[in-house]
């Protein structure tokens, strides 16, 4: 392994002044990092020329137990692409895995990888580097032709931009079965995504078996109907739900474990309970009885802080310790509503206890998280709240999920807690991606890609509170997500750009960069069978005086210019590499029997009336995206 990375200006500037020294196919040429499809992207690459063909049979050197259960992996993919594999404990081999010093600065999660010569090194301080770089090792084949089997040659030094790197699933609004929870982790892990957030119960079900309170999922796991395909008012009434065993958690949680992906279970208190209300109406703050929740609002009866409650509380994040070894779990904490506080006035006990205590209703909702935090912290765990929790008196190792609010990751940070960022302006994937006609239903706003790309969580702390900036997450709530191809859509492609900003360190992103990158990735992601969405094409048109009237129209795939000349030109970009385009001149929506876009349209218009272009992108497998659409009012100036 080399040892020193040169910087890849430097190595640039080598490589143009070697084009015109030795023959331009030399295999110490540099070109850029586009040419390979790694998201996130590297903290530092330098790809070359050269491609490594990899033999029919690739012996892998792997020494240490870590090493052997990472390069299993590796295994498994090699033999997918056709090559016969195997794992060696010494002796001579085409990929090897070595063991990185504590002077390589690699971290916990770090890697170099270097590709040379008809060889691999994998090197690594943990077994989380090793896998990380395995996913990067397998990403160098997404560029290349299937049948092929070469890549090019690389040398990658890559440590993560943040620790925290989430994804949240909400199985409470909807039930995934278990087959889907391990596609979402395995699609997460892929993309150096570390932490998988179980959103685990709600108003509409609850999805844990715990054997002391076995009505929980008899009952709480249950409802009476459910939001066709999540459209707002539109109920089908059949019963409708699902929950985990003790077994299918395990499962997933080793799952997840080997692709060192932490699960955060997250059992929401003291609002967002109705499902565990209709269990046990005794763990109410008013008279039941309750029924879980058909349709998604914020619920209006909390728990009552009783001493069955919390001996129920106690048992249930007991039974998560023991389910769920990571560091973390979440106590929720969110949306209790002023409505819900009410209700604390009339209950007695919640009543009593404000009383003697001089407390508000405010402060009686930060007492079931502090509570909890501080059953979970001598078991050694460290709770996660969302930021609705008033974190005054919330143990200091507390963990803040700022989600609502752009102010309160340094207001807290301030406060002495590690916090964690999932604004819901930029990292709700359950938000539409695009113009909402032609998207499935989701909830508005829009979030674009290019919005989730350009959000840099850092900006929202002072340079100086940053260290108690654990990272970042993005959330899928699942109201109006009913089915896996649905979720993948709205996870996809941004989640990729979630990735990368996780990842990469800020000065290493670039959206232009990123989306030639994304190809092979979309190409992975088919292969893999994950629905995601295809960008809409992006259309420019330039003409006499067309750019001062140039107007995007936010939300919508749509752009209007305003030009004072009679013709002019319209420019399709593909937003994906290698994408066939598709346009319309007469306002209809483009198909694939449209015409096909092989370079600049010429338009010519009629004074005064609109001229309408219409563009679709299509992938290689008959894949549809949205349609872009331009307005063009020629002949008059503004
Ligand atoms: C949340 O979206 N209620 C955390």
């Amino acid at each position: 392994m080399r040892k020193q990375l040169y910087p890849t200006t430097l190595l640039w500037v080598i490589g143009i002044w070697a084009l015109g020294t030795i023959p331009a196919a030399s295999a110490r040429t540099v070109i850029p990092g586009t040419a390979v499809s790694i998201i996130p992207r590297p903290r530092h690459m330098v790809v070359f020329a050269a491609r490594w063909k990899m033999p029919a049979r690739v012996g892998l050197i792997a020494r240490t137990r870590t090493q052997q259960q990472v390069a299993a992996f590796l295994v498994r993919f090699l033999k997918g692409r056709g090559i016969d594999a195997h794992i060696q404990h010494a002796g001579a081999a085409s990929i090897e895995f070595r063991a990185a010093k504590v002077a390589d600065h690699l971290g916990n999660e770090g890697y170099r990888l270097r590709v040379t010569d008809g060889h691999a090194q994998l090197m690594a301080q943990s077994g989380a580097g090793y896998f990380y770089a395995i996913q990067t090792f397998e990403q160098l084949f997404n560029a290349g032709n299937r049948s092929d089997n070469s890549i090019h040659e690389v040398t990658i030094y890559d440590r993560p931009r943040y620790r925290w790197r989430g994804m949240l699933l909400d199985c409470s609004r909807h039930f995934f079965p278990p087959a889907v929870v391990k596609q979402f982790i395995r699609l997460a892990a892929h993309y150096k995504i570390n932490i998988f957030h179980w959103h685990l119960t709600d108003d509409q079900g609850w999805r844990v078996q715990i054997p002391q309170y076995p009505l929980l999922t008899r009952i709480g796991a249950w409802r009476a109907g459910s939001e066709i395909h999540g459209k707002p008012n539109d109920i089908r009434h059949q019963r409708y739900g699902g929950y985990y065993t003790d077994a299918q958690i395990r499962q997933i949680v080793a799952y997840a474990r080997r692709r060192y992906v932490t699960v955060v279970p997250e059992i929401d208190i003291p609002g967002h309970c109705t499902a565990a209300l209709a269990a046990y109406p005794w763990l109410a703050a008013a008279k039941g009885p309750f029924h879980v929740r058909i349709r998604w609002g914020v619920s209006n009866v909390p728990l009552s802080p009783g001493p069955r409650t919390f001996h129920f509380l106690d048992t249930v994040f007991g039974d998560l310790t023991s389910l769920f070894p990571g560091r973390y779990i979440h106590l929720g904490g969110d949306e209790v509503s002023q409505r819900a506080m009410q209700v604390w006035d009339s209950d007695p006990t919640a009543a009593s206890m404000m009383r003697q205590r001089h407390w508000t209703a405010a402060r009686l909702h930060d007492y079931f998280p502090t509570k909890m935090a501080q059953f979970l912290a001598s078991k050694d765990r460290r709770a996660v709240v969302w930021n609705d929790v008033p974190a005054e008196n919330l143990p200091p190792s507390t963990i803040i999920e700022c989600w609502n609010s752009s102010s309160i990751a340094a207001k807290d940070a301030k406060l002495g807690h590690d916090v964690i960022v999932a604004n819901m302006g930029r990292l709700y994937f359950n938000f539409c991606q695009g113009d909402a006609r032609y998207e499935p239903h989701a909830i508005k706003p829009v979030i674009t890609l290019r919005e989730v790309y350009h959000f840099n969580p850092s900006a929202l702390l002072p340079p100086k509170l940053r260290p108690r900036l654990l990272g970042v997450e993005a959330c899928l709530w699942s109201e109006r997500i009913a089915t896996a191809r649905h979720l993948f859509y709205q996870a996809l492609p941004r989640e990729l750009a979630l990735a990368e900003i996780a990842w990469t360190p800020l000065k290493r992103q670039n959206y232009r960069n990123f989306i030639r990158r994304t190809g092979g990735q979309y190409r992975w992601l088919e292969a893999e069978h994950y629905n995601f969405r295809i960008p809409p094409p992006s259309m420019r048109f330039t003409g006499p005086g067309a750019k001062a009237g140039l107007m995007r129209v936010p939300n919508k795939n749509l752009v209007t210019v305003r030009t004072a000349a009679h013709h002019g030109v319209v420019r399709i970009m593909e937003p994906v590499p290698a994408t066939a385009l598709y346009y319309t001149l007469d306002g209809s929506r483009p198909t694939v029997e449209s015409h096909r876009y092989r370079g600049p349209v010429a338009v010519n218009f009629i004074p005064g009336k609109p001229a309408e272009i219409r563009s679709i992108a299509v992938t290689r497998s008959g894949r549809i995206s949205a349609p872009s659409q331009l307005m063009v009012i020629g002949g008059k100036s503004r």
